[in-house]
């Protein structure tokens, strides 16, 4: 999978994509991953990609100009086929379906905003697929775009050690994981629950799937809400 940024930001993702489950995968070939610097995009002399917005208010608005070359440098330049996705607090909310469903595109470009975002124009010109990683204002799309590159990434075939473990957790079946434990069996005084040292498979596998319900009925009503729906 090849996935560009355009950013005003470029270093902020040196110590993520830099670290980990992320550099690995861009070694082994799995992500390509590129960061595309909109200023490079820009005509004005000083490079400025944003100004002040029509009608008055605070903060600055970034071009759409500067936006469009970058895109259309990149769909010239082999990125035709890949998914536009801007970044927005006014976006879809960031699910693990949409992730899986992103996770099956050729590419992405990723579109991160900054200030007090983008042109509207951006969006009425681009037809972008906007995503929010949640209920709350961040400075940049930078943030953002780094928790999709790696929600994506892990579901990438070879990216995560053994694939049962992506199958198994919170929200890839609809509902929340079951709790785990490691080594040793007792910690200051609370030990691990029997059946997972039982060797009872069945059994243990029964344990989990009950665990996981119980824990999202208690902890994500919603959640447990639509699963009973299916
Ligand atoms: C300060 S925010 C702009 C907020 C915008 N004025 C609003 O009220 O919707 C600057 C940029 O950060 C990014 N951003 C902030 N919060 C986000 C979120 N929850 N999800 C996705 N992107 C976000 C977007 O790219 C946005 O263009």
């Amino acid at each position: 999978m090849r996935i560009d940024v355009v950013t005003l930001f470029p270093k902020m993702f040196e110590g993520v994509l830099n670290e980990s489950i992320l550099k690995i995968a861009r070694e082994k070939g799995i992500v390509e991953i590129d960061l595309v610097n909109l200023r490079d995009f820009t005509q004005d002399k000083h490079r400025k990609v944003d100004a002040p917005p029509y009608g008055g208010g605070p903060g600055m608005v970034i071009m759409a100009d500067p936006v469009f070359r970058a895109v259309e440098h990149l769909r010239a330049h082999g990125r035709k086929e890949s998914e536009l996705v801007l970044l927005s607090p006014a976006g879809r909310k960031l699910t693990q379906r949409r992730v899986r469903r992103l996770a099956t595109a050729p590419g992405l470009i990723l579109l991160c905003g900054h200030y007090e975002g983008f042109d509207e124009r951006v969006s009425e010109g681009l037809k972008p697929l906007e995503m929010s990683i949640g209920d709350y204002v961040l400075t940049g799309g930078e943030l953002p775009a780094m928790v999709l590159i790696d929600a994506v990434v892990r579901l990438q075939p070879g990216a995560v050690g053994r694939a049962e473990s992506i199958e198994e957790e919170s929200f890839m079946k609809g509902t929340l994981e079951y709790p785990q434990y490691t080594r040793p069996r007792v910690v200051r005084g609370m030990a691990v629950p029997d059946v997972l040292i039982s060797g009872d498979h069945a059994k243990i596998e029964a344990w989990r799937q009950r665990q996981s319900e119980h824990r999202t009925r208690q902890r994500r009503p919603d959640l447990a809400r639509k699963w009973k729906e299916r």
